[in-house]
């Protein structure tokens, strides 16, 4: 068996048997020894299903929370004996399910990751968010985009931006949709405001900055390199500060010394904020670090502002002066993902060449596992992409 899934097939022809990275549950550990590359069963599609063929695929941090089993095992929230992840894809839709009537075979399209039972109360008024069996799809579920073929609710589907690329299409999903929801719909950003990006020119951060720029918001975007510095201020960051200079973590075991020295320090990068405001505090953080950053989000935070966060790659024991909090009337606010209208929503502002993909670097299928090792050690920016049935980069763009 190879590593390749680019052989030419007929539009709609299923192979009964597809190569696919997977994960199992004796192979849990660092991402490259647990992708391995399999022959597994090619899904067929539910009623309401629709079949993708994947041309290019994006890599995210649950495929390295997926390979450690960390903090939870996959395994644990389904039911199927292997894990194939891959949460974010650009494709041609190959085969639908009977109920389908919007998606025809031949489609190009972009995948989000939310999938719900789009039955409920809660899928028809409130949000499928909200639905008790909402789950992130290639992550909480197998069959994700890091095989031939991928099974996805039909309600999944956006149309793919002609002007892009397989390798950019497949790139922004997880990450932008989840930005999108936190800055708009979540914290509400206005123009004028200054918001606070942690990593900034990471997967979520390098589309957090761009947000803000189309909102005439000000991204202050935190970053520990100057390359991605140059990178953030390319995509419209007003400012960006190098982590590095600043000793903001907490320590496991802090004494008191240490903890007077690190709030000094916390007060420090408040100061270096202001200095870049011109005198004002951030009235938005944005959050998915954690444990090392959170209590200087808290701190540094405005009064009456917002600390949005949705995700702890440092850690999700979050420990922080929750005076700072309740004195000067501070929000912490959760947020997950997005629903298919502001997938819809955010993808419209990607065709209209408004927000644009963050392509980092560009794998062959066969190093699946080892981008995923990369992001585990933080080596990347912007987002990594996989190809899979696309045969090299710079395909799949129409002209315009
Ligand atoms: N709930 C959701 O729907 C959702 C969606 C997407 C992502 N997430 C979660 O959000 C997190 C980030 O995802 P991502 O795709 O943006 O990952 P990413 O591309 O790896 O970017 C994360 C950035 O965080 C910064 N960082 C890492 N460790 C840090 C630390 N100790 N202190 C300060 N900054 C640190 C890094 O930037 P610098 O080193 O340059 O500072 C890095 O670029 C992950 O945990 C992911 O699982 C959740």
């Amino acid at each position: 068996m190879t590593a390749t899934v680019a052989d030419p097939l007929a539009l709609g022809t299923l192979p009964p048997a597809m190569p696919a990275f997977v994960i199992r549950p004796e192979t849990e550990g660092e991402p490259e020894q647990a992708m391995r590359l399999e022959e597994v069963p090619t899904p067929e599609p539910g009623p309401d299903d629709v079949i993708v063929r994947v041309m290019a695929a994006g890599v995210n941090y649950n495929g390295v929370w997926a390979a450690l089993g960390e903090p939870v095992s996959v395994f644990k929230i389904h039911q199927e004996p292997f894990h194939i992840a891959g949460s974010d894809a650009s494709g041609v839709v190959w085969r639908v399910g009977a109920n389908v009537r919007r998606w025809q075979p031949g489609d190009e399209v972009v995948v989000h990751c939310n999938q719900s039972c789009g039955q409920c109360p809660e899928c028809n008024g409130l949000d499928p968010m909200a639905c008790s069996e909402q789950r992130i799809w290639g992550y909480e579920t197998s069959w994700g985009s890091f095989g031939q073929f991928c099974r996805v609710q039909a309600q999944q589907l956006l149309p793919k931006p002609r002007h892009l690329t397989w390798e950019e299409a497949a790139s922004y999903g997880l990450v932008y949709f989840t930005a999108y929801r936190m800055l708009v719909d979540r914290a509400r950003i206005r123009a004028g405001q200054n918001v606070l990006v942690w990593g900034g020119g990471g997967g979520l951060g390098s589309m957090a900055v761009q947000i803000c720029r189309l909102y005439s918001a000000n991204a202050i975007a935190v970053v520990s390199s100057d390359e991605k510095a140059a990178l953030t201020r390319a995509l419209g960051a007003t400012a960006a500060i190098n982590r590095s200079e600043f000793d903001l973590v907490k320590r496991p075991s802090e004494t008191a010394e240490q903890g007077r020295h690190r709030v000094a320090e916390m007060r420090r990068f408040g100061k270096r904020i202001r200095e870049l405001t011109g005198g004002r505090d951030v009235d938005i953080v944005f959050e998915h670090v954690g444990s090392a950053t959170f209590p200087t989000s808290v701190f540094v935070c405005s009064r009456f502002g917002q600390v949005v966060i949705c995700g702890a790659t440092a850690g999700y024991n979050l420990e922080f002066d929750v005076r700072y909090l309740w004195m000067r009337q501070k929000s912490i606010i959760g947020s997950h993902f997005a629903n298919a209208y502001q997938c819809q929503q955010a993808n419209e502002l990607v065709i209209q060449r408004k927000i644009q993909p963050v392509v980092g670097d560009v794998f062959p299928f066969a190093d699946i596992p080892r981008a995923h090792q990369v992001m585990r050690h933080n080596q990347h920016a912007g987002k990594m992409v996989i190809l899979v049935g696309a045969a090299r980069r710079g395909t799949g763009a129409h002209g315009g």
